[in-house]
């Protein structure tokens, strides 16, 4: 089975084929999505709402994110597996961002990661990527500054976001990004930034025109309670399902139909 690499995105954009990316967390998942042909798994920091139950995402730690990467990545044998730098593992300094971004590819085993980027981490993207390391630009709504941006807000509709948020995409393909994740973002500006960029764009939440897709995996499987984003849709109903197999395990258990001979030895 092939190995996707980061050049293969640069050629799906190349020949209009759409990228399609999701998230896991844990070796089980990560091997579904894997063998239903995903293109790129992320091991995103949501994993600190969807997996730890917090209200954002900054309190995941670098050890997590290394901890989670690691057991995914034993299960992804051929979709590219990028993994995201938590809040602080990349803003202290150049050097720091280069040994967080390295562990996360020397002991969790990713190819590439992802930090959310305005203008002040630009040059960080430029470092990382020349330590050898693919770096995924995440611009947009970028959910590690949500208290600086007073909340949840969809991007790209206030007077300057528009330019500032092409001229950041372009910086960031200058920096070195292989690709650019946008979150949030008004879909005509979501367009104008993929039609701008040779590198491709991976929407969430930013409308049709971006050269792929990425949603959360309990959003999009329904094990996310509601209410979920306008933006993710629901392919199933896991929550339901997992709660009617329990309820039915516990009536068995209790009438003591389960287990029956069939499940028993000897
Ligand atoms: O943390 C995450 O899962 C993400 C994606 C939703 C883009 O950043």
């Amino acid at each position: 089975m092939k190995k996707l690499r980061t050049t293969d995105f640069l050629k799906m954009k190349e020949r209009g084929e759409k990228i399609a990316m999701i998230t896991a967390y844990d070796a089980t998942i990560a091997a579904i999505v894997d063998a239903a042909g995903v293109d790129m798994v992320l091991v995103g920091d949501s994993l600190g709402n969807v997996v730890q139950g917090l209200e954002d995402t900054l309190s995941v730690t670098l050890d997590e994110m290394i901890y989670h990467t690691k057991i995914v990545s034993r299960s992804v044998a051929r979709a590219h597996l990028c993994s995201d730098m938590p809040f602080l593992s990349y803003h202290k300094s150049p050097e720091d961002a280069i040994e967080s971004a390295g562990r996360l590819l020397k002991e969790g085993r990713a190819e590439s990661v992802k930090l959310e980027v305005n203008d002040a981490y630009v040059d960080t993207v430029y470092r990382i990527q020349k330590a050898g390391i693919p770096v995924v630009a995440h611009i947009g709504l970028c959910p590690q500054s949500v208290h600086l941006m007073g909340g949840y807000k969809v991007q790209g509709g206030m007077p300057g976001e528009r330019e500032a948020l092409l001229n950041l995409a372009k910086s960031c393909e200058q920096a070195g990004a292989f690709m650019v994740v946008i979150e949030s973002v008004l879909s005509g500006v979501a367009r104008d930034i993929t039609q701008g960029l040779a590198i491709p764009t991976v929407g969430i939440g930013s409308g049709t025109d971006c050269d792929g897709q990425v949603l959360v995996i309990n959003d999009m499987i329904g094990l996310t309670p509601e209410p979920i984003p306008k933006f993710v849709k629901k392919y199933a109903k896991v929550a339901d399902t997992i709660s009617d197999s329990i309820k039915k395990y516990v009536e068995e258990v209790k009438k003591g139909t389960f287990p029956s001979q069939e499940q028993s030895y000897g």
